[in-house]
């Protein structure tokens, strides 16, 4: 694997090595572990974010830090972009600066794999998140948490809530989630958030939520994408009291369901803040997970032998 732009070519074995290996990066108590080996002694990591970002860029920042990289975090909105510098001749600066791991983020769906192709065999590329096409490490970073809580992916569950039509994220969960042999993956959603004929992703579709999470292990809720819909994708009732998860409605799930969101979370938007305080929440646990996740991503494409 040169690089990471999507899950959709990799199969359980090699997302189950990945979680493997992000897992020897946590304590028991789900903290980062002290020194972890160099794996990136030497290398330059760069971090290219054309859109906003607080958890995936921090997060890679940390993860290559603490792996032994140096970061270079290019600063969009004041790099020579701005100049009209061309995105590839970008691209061709920081490979004359050495860059070794390019982790790029970007509203284009299919920048990434661009990026890649002007790269060429020189450094790796991580997809961080482009259009509404994939977020791969959020889904293995949430693949993590899951197996922390559940264990076993074979019998569960799994609720996807909310504006799967724009979401990188829910794309590349289901893809996950299909991957290591989830049975049961539904999505809740007005039929103006979802993508047309979105059964043929894998997953049953529900449009009333409390029939949706009746019974689920695991409910993910989605972020509504304002800076992506162009035109009234929300439907003419009140979307927020029909699809935001509530105490209420939270009940139809089982006792022991776990709540995830990738963040940024809307507080009383989507989510009711007291789930997001709730036991119940594992929304900072997917945090610090991240960073163990995007530790063992590095360091598998920078030593594909490990
Ligand atoms: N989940 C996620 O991608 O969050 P950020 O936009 O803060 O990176």
């Amino acid at each position: 694997m040169r690089h990471l732009l999507t899950l959709e070519h990799l199969d359980a074995n090699s997302l189950n090595h990945i979680l493997g290996l992000a897992s020897q990066f946590l304590t028991p108590e789900n903290q980062i572990i002290d020194n972890p080996q160099a794996y990136l002694a030497s290398k330059t990591v760069a971090n290219l974010f054309f859109e906003p970002s607080t958890r995936t860029r921090s997060t890679f920042e940390l993860a290559a830090k603490k792996l032994g990289a140096q970061v270079l975090n290019l600063n969009i909105q004041t790099s020579s972009a701005q100049k009209g510098e061309a995105l590839q001749d970008t691209l061709y600066t920081l490979q004359a600066m050495q860059c070794d791991v390019f982790v790029v983020r970007h509203n284009q769906s299919g920048a990434t794999h661009f990026i890649a192709k002007v790269l060429g065999n020189t450094g790796h590329v991580i997809n961080a998140g482009d259009g509404c096409h994939a977020h791969p490490t959020q889904a293995l970073l949430d693949m993590l948490t899951i197996k922390q809580h559940k264990g076993d992916f074979s019998h569960l569950r799994v609720a996807i809530i909310g504006d799967v039509l724009h979401s990188r994220v829910a794309r590349s969960e289901i893809q996950a989630l299909r991957i290591l042999g989830v049975p049961d993956i539904r999505v809740i959603a007005p039929k103006t958030l979802l993508p047309n004929e979105a059964e043929k992703l894998g997953v049953k579709v529900f449009h009333d939520l409390k029939t949706g999470i009746k019974d689920v292990d695991i409910v993910m809720v989605l972020r509504l994408q304002q800076e992506r819909m162009h035109s009234h994708c929300l439907p003419k009732n009140d979307y927020f009291s029909t699809y935001r998860l509530t105490p209420d409605n939270l009940k139809y799930a089982k006792n022991d369901a776990i709540v995830m969101h990738p963040g940024p979370i809307n507080r009383d938007i989507e989510i009711d803040t007291r789930i997001v305080n709730s036991p119940q929440s594992v929304i900072l646990q997917q945090v610090t997970n991240g960073i163990a996740v995007r530790m063992a991503v590095m360091s598998l494409l920078v030593n594909p032998n490990l």
